[in-house]
């Protein structure tokens, strides 16, 4: 049984030496072949089982944050430290280690790493070792005074064997645990000497059955077995062991032993982290039988999006429990600005549609990115909404604290319990889309949607704005809906894909909440199949764009339903002439029965009746396929497109 206690560690003030931040961007400007160490995944077990598979299981959960390379150690039980890393995926590791394994070792730190400088090598990869290779360090973030540590760690004496800021900790590590050769006594120095955003783990042999982490702007949690404990940069790291999780707050400590788990603040208090219960069963989070993890996850949105909704939907009216208690703080505001990145970005561009019409209020999108390097017009009547389907994307956690700073009010959308953003905003509403392993996001976005159109019909409720409740009552139907979109048009889009496996640009057009979705659709394409693609606002096409069109091109519409609004169907359809006339290959997406575009149309993918706001949901679904279909005609791996992570912890 595992007892939760917290542990009074001596605190000691180590922040003398440290060099200016502009001293270290010098320095780092020189050093632009290091190794900067970004969004990675972490995970750590400490009990009475063989850790190499726990580890190896974890880490392959955890792959989308980063595939460049992957590593482990562990202490066997001789009390030897252990390690092997390899550049490349987390096969490329599994097949050193069916070669060799480490050994029946029960304590063990994993990691998968993704970089944005330099090459992903064996010996840059993680773990890296000190004190004569009796410690290792696994990383995920930037240590951004590493120039200056390492500088005087050389000067010390001490040989580095790679060029990554982890070593510097790692022989930090190394040198304090020399001093006092107690583990938490020297990690805690440890971190208080670093700058930047870092998760870490260590363990040292002298120290069987004890793992240190420590996190500050990087994810990391505790899984709370029986008789064992887990780490992980997320709880997909150990859900297949333990659904009881808890989560480490900013600037903490944590240490685990197969019986314990104590947390303390960087200064040694002792801290209480909260606990959860992880909703996700293990099977989730595997693929099933599919293809890939997109096809799956793209195939589950009718359950991503009736997960969403169940049970915030009472007597015909939309009433979300976490939200309980905020009536005051909906009436009160004058202003919504939603901030995301990616596709949560373009899933908050429909939410500003569905909130301004429902709930009457002024709303902006604002690129998370963009929005805190400005000087934003925002005050205590302004609710900030993120979205995120990680909850670790750093630039929208910065901008949520921003916002924080500057007296907004906060809410966040997410997917992930235990995530940092939830728990840095005032209140959140979880999207029940389960795990999302896939980079290419497909459910999170239909789920994130359908999160927005909640909250629009939450607040237009509590606003007493919402003058019709139509839209409450279809969205039941939903789901079925973008089941039926999966079932009629998954062969007509793939064999449409097929076709265009040579294509070298697409081009996507929509108005309105379609506007969105042409965005999305582009970046879906580029994502994975590295097409040339592009969305634009159809009305903006006369401006510029429509320069780009030649015989041949590819351009998918997006058309709302002409019962909606017959002034912007027929804009639309007005567009779709436009392009038609110049030699576009048009492929128009309509709803069942509208005959106005069948004359322009090259191919047309029908979408079920539905409401203006529910028709983005139903739109992106033959985008998403098509996108998928056209990736593996090129024989790309469409879970992991080169050059991208899951989840983005950096700036
Ligand atoms: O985890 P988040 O929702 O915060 O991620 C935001 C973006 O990085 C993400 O949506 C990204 O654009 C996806 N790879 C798109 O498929």
């Amino acid at each position: 049984m595992c007892r939760f206690s917290a542990v009074q560690a001596a605190a000691s003030d180590t922040s003398g030496g440290h060099a200016t931040a502009s001293e270290v961007r010098s320095d780092d400007s020189q050093n632009l072949a290091l190794i900067l160490e970004t969004m990675c995944g972490i995970v750590g077990y400490v009990g009475p089982r063989p850790s190499q598979d726990i580890l190896i299981a974890g880490l392959a959960r955890l792959e989308y944050r980063g595939y460049d390379s992957a590593g482990i150690a562990v202490i066997d039980g001789n009390g030897d430290l252990g390690m092997r890393k390899k550049a490349g995926k987390l096969s490329m590791l599994r097949d050193s280690l069916a070669d060799a394994p480490l050994g029946d070792g029960t304590t063990g730190i994993g990691h998968t790493r993704w970089a944005t400088h330099g090459g992903p090598t064996d010996v840059n990869a993680h773990p890296h070792l000190a004190d004569d290779d009796k410690l290792a360090v696994i990383h995920n973030g930037i240590i951004e005074n590493f120039s200056a540590l390492r500088e005087e760690l050389l000067a010390s004496g001490v040989e580095f064997r790679s060029e990554t800021d982890t070593e510097v900790a790692a022989a930090l590590l190394g040198r304090e645990y020399a001093k006092s050769g107690n583990l938490q006594d020297a990690f805690q120095n440890v971190v208080n000497r670093l700058e930047g955003a870092f998760t870490l783990l260590a363990m040292h042999e002298d120290h069987p059955g004890l793992v240190v982490g420590a996190r500050r702007n990087s994810p990391l949690v505790i899984g709370l077995g029986e008789g064992e404990n887990f780490l992980g940069s997320d709880v997909a790291a150990f859900v297949e062991h333990t659904r009881k999780a808890l989560a480490i707050g900013q600037d903490q400590i944590v240490s685990i032993t197969p019986s314990e788990v104590t947390v303390t603040d960087f200064s040694g208090s002792p801290v209480e982290a909260e606990p959860f219960d992880v909703s996700w069963d293990a099977a989730a989070a595997e693929k099933g039988g599919w293809s890939s993890f997109m096809a799956k996850e793209v195939a589950e949105q009718p359950q991503a999006v009736a997960n969403t909704i169940l049970g915030r939907v009472h007597d015909g009216q939309v009433v979300i429990p976490e939200l309980d208690g905020l009536d005051e703080l909906f009436i009160g505001i004058n202003r919504v600005i939603i901030t995301a990145c990616g596709t949560a970005s373009y899933a908050a561009l429909v939410g500003k549609y569905a909130i301004e019409q429902w709930a009457r209020v002024a709303t902006d999108v604002e690129l998370a990115h963009e929005f805190r390097y400005r000087d934003p017009v925002i005050g205590d009547d302004t609710l900030v909404i993120s979205i995120s389907q990680s909850g670790e994307t750093m630039d929208t956690l910065m901008a949520v604290k921003y916002a924080r700073e500057r007296g907004a009010r906060t809410l966040s959308i997410c997917n992930t319990q235990g995530a940092t953003i939830p728990r840095e905003s005032d209140a959140v509403v979880y999207t029940h889309a389960g795990p999302e392993v896939a980079v290419a996001s497909t459910k999170a976005f239909s789920a994130q949607i359908t999160a927005l159109l909640l909250l629009g019909l939450h607040m237009g409720r509590v606003r007493q704005t919402l003058t019709d409740d139509s839209a409450v009552a279809e969205l039941a139907d939903l789901p079925d809906k973008i089941a039926s979109v999966l079932e009629k048009e998954n062969d007509h889009v793939a064999q449409l894909a097929g076709w265009m496996a040579d294509t070298r640009s697409v081009l996507f057009l929509g108005r309105h909440v379609g506007y969105p979705i042409a965005l999305e659709g582009a970046l879906k394409l580029k994502e994975i199949s590295y097409i040339h693609a592009e969305g634009f606002a159809a009305g903006e096409l006369k401006h510029g764009p429509i320069a780009l069109i030649e015989p041949g091109q590819p351009v998918f519409v997006i058309v709302p339903s002409p019962r909606h609004s017959a002034l912007i169907h027929s804009k639309v359809v007005s567009n779709i002439q436009e392009i038609r006339a110049r030699g576009a290959r048009v492929i128009v997406i309509a709803e069942e029965g509208d005959a106005a575009v069948l004359p322009f149309a090259d191919e047309v993918i029908h979408i079920p009746l539905a409401g203006p706001m529910f028709e983005p949901v139903l739109a992106v679904v033959p985008l998403q396929i098509f996108a998928m279909a056209l990736a593996t005609a090129k024989g790309l791996d469409v879970d992991q497109p080169r050059n991208l992570a899951k989840s983005v912890t950096v700036e």
